[in-house]
């Protein structure tokens, strides 16, 4: 629906709407430029102060995306007449303690009454021109990681349905209130230069998006791929969100599929790989001669990390069950 308007053009508009990265990128001076993102959502959980801090760190995150360092942040809500108002309160006292974690001040913000709670921020964030991360930047021969597991779709799914375990719910929150700050700094600190962040396109679809602007070709394995506790339990009880169907029949069906699937990769893993990610991880690309430094650098970090595939000449997703060698 973007197609039909007409964007300014300003070369200080180092990325924009003609890149569609995670967020805009605004040159202020020699060695320093702007990061800025928007991003909310109705809730995923039913506390509200952790719903807050998801719906904060998933904001943060594509400027963490971006190889940037965020600083300031405004509350951006939609509240019903009908819901008590100290649970709002609860929102935000989520959102604030996530962006005091983070270092980014809260400095106000604006709500509007809504049918549907709703809940985010505007961030904005400072980044080394020369060091920002995009999706354009993957180069064949490459290897690819992710930094957290995916599935919190398919539990939150069923959270919603009422059939999701304690247990379950707990591991996916502590995965989507987790920041991608440190992952982020250890990347720009080893020289990465192709990144993004895994949130409703799914893992296979922010995998496309990089396959495609950076002209390249990704192989993801499947098994692989870390999930989220509990998440193929639901997603073979059909417990999926409506969102990973139509990211499975955008990014892999049809004669312009991106996303081929290989011989040998179980449906549920297939259609796992499709579930819309909230607060997901940051998807990556090294040189391979840098990945043992960068590994040990996340050991040492305490971080978690998973090499799932490589870049190859070639366009598009390939997702094969499993890593050569
Ligand atoms: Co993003
Ligand atoms: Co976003
Ligand atoms: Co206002």
């Amino acid at each position: 629906m973007l197609r039909p308007l007409e964007f300014q053009h300003d070369p200080r508009l180092l990325v924009g709407l003609q890149t569609s990265d995670d967020a805009a990128v605004y040159l202020l001076d020699v060695g320093i430029a702007l990061v800025q993102t928007l991003d909310f959502f109705p809730p995923v959980v039913d506390d509200p102060y952790t719903y807050g801090a998801i719906a904060a760190a998933n904001a943060l995150s594509d400027v963490y995306a971006m190889g940037g360092e965020p600083f300031l942040a405004l509350n951006i809500a939609a509240w019903p007449n009908d819901l008590p108002l100290h649970l709002l309160t609860a929102v935000f006292r989520g959102g604030l303690d996530k962006a005091r974690e983070a270092g980014v001040v809260i400095a106000g913000g604006h709500t509007v009454t809504d049918d549907e709670p709703k809940y985010g921020l505007v961030v904005t964030g400072r980044v080394d021109p020369e060091r920002i991360l995009t999706k354009a930047a993957a180069r064949p021969g490459e290897l690819l990681y992710l930094t957290k597991p995916i599935g919190t779709g398919a539990i939150t799914t069923a959270l919603k349905a009422g059939i999701a375990a304690a247990e379950h719910v707990e591991r996916a929150v502590e995965w989507m209130v987790k920041l991608n700050r440190t992952a982020s700094r250890l990347l720009v600190s080893h020289g990465v230069r192709a990144c993004t962040d895994v949130t409703g396109f799914g893992l296979a679809g922010h995998a496309s998006e990089v396959a495609l602007k950076s002209g390249v070709r990704l192989v993801i394995a499947a098994r692989a791929v870390p999930i989220i506790e509990g998440a193929e339990l639901y997603a073979r009880a059909g417990r999926l969100p409506g969102g990973a169907q139509r990211n499975r029949a955008f990014y892999a069906e049809g004669p312009d599929a991106v996303v081929r699937r290989g011989r040998g990769i179980p449906t549920v893993l297939w259609d796992l790989l499709f579930d819309p990610v909230t607060s997901g991880g940051l998807l990556f690309t090294v040189a391979a001669d840098r990945a043992p430094a960068l590994e040990q650098a996340f050991r040492e970090a305490d971080e978690p990390l998973w090499r799932i595939g490589f870049v190859d000449e070639g366009i598009g997703v390939d997702v094969v069950a499993e890593l050569p060698g």
